[in-house]
């Protein structure tokens, strides 16, 4: 609801203009001012930046769908109109009133040249300031943060994501269930539940979907689910968050190869709609996005025990090597700007120069100590590739090694069972030694992003499964129900949203892939 100047409450439009009946202004938003060309309209925003002179201010206003630069020159109007503009604080709230231009130079190709400024509300001393700020200190104003340039533009990808994960499986005839978040056992590996007080019982957070997914296939046939799935991770790393966002499809009656089609062509999908609908978010973010225009079909297809070939062999050494050099540059490079900025510091003058300086300086040290842990690690790294044991899990720095030595996406499958979880199908064709499942590494050394298989779909394996990871099968009475009332051939996997954000957009980190992170030790906002 909108006041209007006779202080009728009036109904405000929704992306289309409306009219404002006391001053024929067209109420609309920055999004769609390349309609308003030549007209007079009226936003509604709060101010981001601005500047000014004695005869001139440049307000830039955002109003959620934008930003838009508001000129408003003292000659054209109203003494205190030009006062009030000159005068709004960073983050008040305003309206704008004043004619649309276009101007091809300016963001979004249009400006707004002012014939009114009205504040709403104020802002005094609003804490993220145009300056640079450490990592830290804005995502303890996360609430805040969320109205930033960079942030903007990762949540508005992210919705394309999670909107083009919806698509995708709405248009193959998937039907959408949703799975239960407290749960009576755990769905992964048990070191990584949340315990909940239920009433006095012990439940847990879920980790994922599947296993109810699972007895929605057997109705349905083709299932999805999307929703929070938790881990208590007690591991500080760049893919780790403790809450996150899984989807998960599962199929009755499908194979292997079906399944690793259906994420190749479910992945494909996800990039070619970022493509499509956010070139501008993707600048601001300043990803270079040849990578994600090039992605080739089909995805490369190794087997767990190739990758391992591939680890121990002068592939892994080579690159390694390789990453030493590209590191080492690197810090030479961040060393040598640190130097010449503290010789700017010391002949810095302003405080608000020196803050700034200090600032720059104290992020490139944060990243410079970043890659000077990175290099260290490496020729541990080369060791412990070289004598890579067939049967270990792949670690992060592994898929790593994997993913940039491919210039696509990459399926590992077939990993050795113990490796692995309980509900996965064991390989009859190696004598079990695998088992029938797959994880797509993500390129240019993102790693996982997908983690699948088919399920164990015999009744007596899945028992001796659950009790050989030392589990009673008692607990997962409901579930063995599924084999026992004509079982079938069925898999799916689960793709996380916030490592597929990440990768998309570029990021070192998973932390700013969404609005509020949940990491070892951090939990506010
Ligand atoms: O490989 P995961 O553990 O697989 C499952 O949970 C299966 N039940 C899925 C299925 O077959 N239906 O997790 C799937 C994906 C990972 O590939 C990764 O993208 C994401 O979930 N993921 C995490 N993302 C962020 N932080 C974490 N701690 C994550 N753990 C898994
Ligand atoms: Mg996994």
């Amino acid at each position: 609801m909108y006041e209007t100047c006779s202080g009728q409450p009036h109904l405000a439009f929704s992306g289309n203009a409306s009219y404002n009946d006391c001053a024929m202004k067209i109420l609309t938003t920055i999004d769609h001012l390349s309609q308003h060309a030549g007209q007079q309209v009226a936003l509604t925003g709060w101010l981001y930046n601005s500047r000014s002179s004695g005869k001139i201010a440049f307000l830039i206003v955002r109003d959620g769908t934008g930003q838009c630069q508001c000129i408003v020159e003292k000659s054209s109007v109203a003494e205190e109109v030009f006062e009030r503009a000159k005068s709004l604080t960073q983050e008040a709230s305003v309206r704008v009133e004043g004619l649309v231009r276009e101007e091809p130079r300016a963001p979004g190709g249009y400006e707004i040249h002012a014939v009114n400024v009205q504040p709403i509300a104020p802002s005094v001393d609003y804490p993220i300031t145009p300056k640079p700020h450490g990592i830290d200190f804005l995502m303890r104003n996360r609430h805040l943060h969320l109205r930033s340039k960079r942030p903007w533009a990762l949540m508005r990808i992210r919705h394309t994501i999670i909107d083009a994960v919806r698509r995708f499986f709405d248009s193959r005839g998937f039907i959408l269930i949703d799975t239960p978040i407290l749960t009576p056992s755990a769905g992964e590996g048990a070191s990584t539940l949340f315990e909940v007080d239920y009433f006095g019982e012990p439940v847990y957070l879920a980790q994922t979907g599947q296993l109810y997914l699972e007895s929605a296939a057997m109705a349905h046939r083709k299932v999805y689910c999307f929703g929070p799935t938790f881990r208590a991770e007690k591991s500080k790393t760049r893919r780790h968050l403790t809450e996150f966002w899984m989807v998960e499809p599962e199929v009755a009656f499908i194979t292997l190869d079906e399944l690793m089609g259906l994420a190749e062509d479910f992945v494909s999908s996800i990039v070619e709609a970022v493509l499509s609908d956010r070139q501008e978010e993707l600048k601001t973010l300043e990803r270079d996005i040849a990578p994600l225009e090039s992605l080739k079909r089909p995805f490369a297809r190794l087997s767990y025990s190739q990758a391992v070939d591939i680890l121990r062999g002068p592939i892994a050494q080579d690159f390694l090597k390789g990453e030493m050099e590209r590191l080492q540059t690197r810090i030479n490079e961040m060393q040598g700007n640190i130097t010449k900025m503290e010789a700017d510091l010391a002949g810095a003058r302003k405080p608000a120069q020196q803050d700034m300086l200090a600032r720059q300086i104290q992020e490139v040290r944060d990243e410079l100590g970043d890659v000077q842990e990175q290099l260290q690690h490496i020729p541990e790294h080369m060791e412990i590739v070289r004598n890579f044991r067939w049967g270990d899990d792949l670690g992060g720095a592994d898929e790593t090694v994997i993913s940039r030595t491919h210039d696509r996406p990459v399926f590992v499958h077939h990993y050795p069972r113990e490796a692995k979880a309980f509900y996965m199908k064991v390989e009859s064709e190696d004598q079990g030694k695998t088992v029938r499942n797959f994880d797509l590494l993500a390129p240019e050394g993102y790693g996982e992003i997908i983690g699948g298989s088919m399920r164990e779909d015999d009744l007596e394996t899945l028992v001796s499964r659950i009790k050989e990871m030392g589990m009673d099968p008692e607990h997962y009475a409901w579930y063995l129900d599924l084999r026992k009332y004509g079982s079938v051939p069925h898999g799916g996997f689960g793709l996380g949203i916030e490592r597929t954000v990440a990768w998309i957009c570029g990021l070192k980190h998973i932390r700013e892939t969404i609005p509020f992170p949940r990491l070892l030790g951090k939990v506010y906002p």
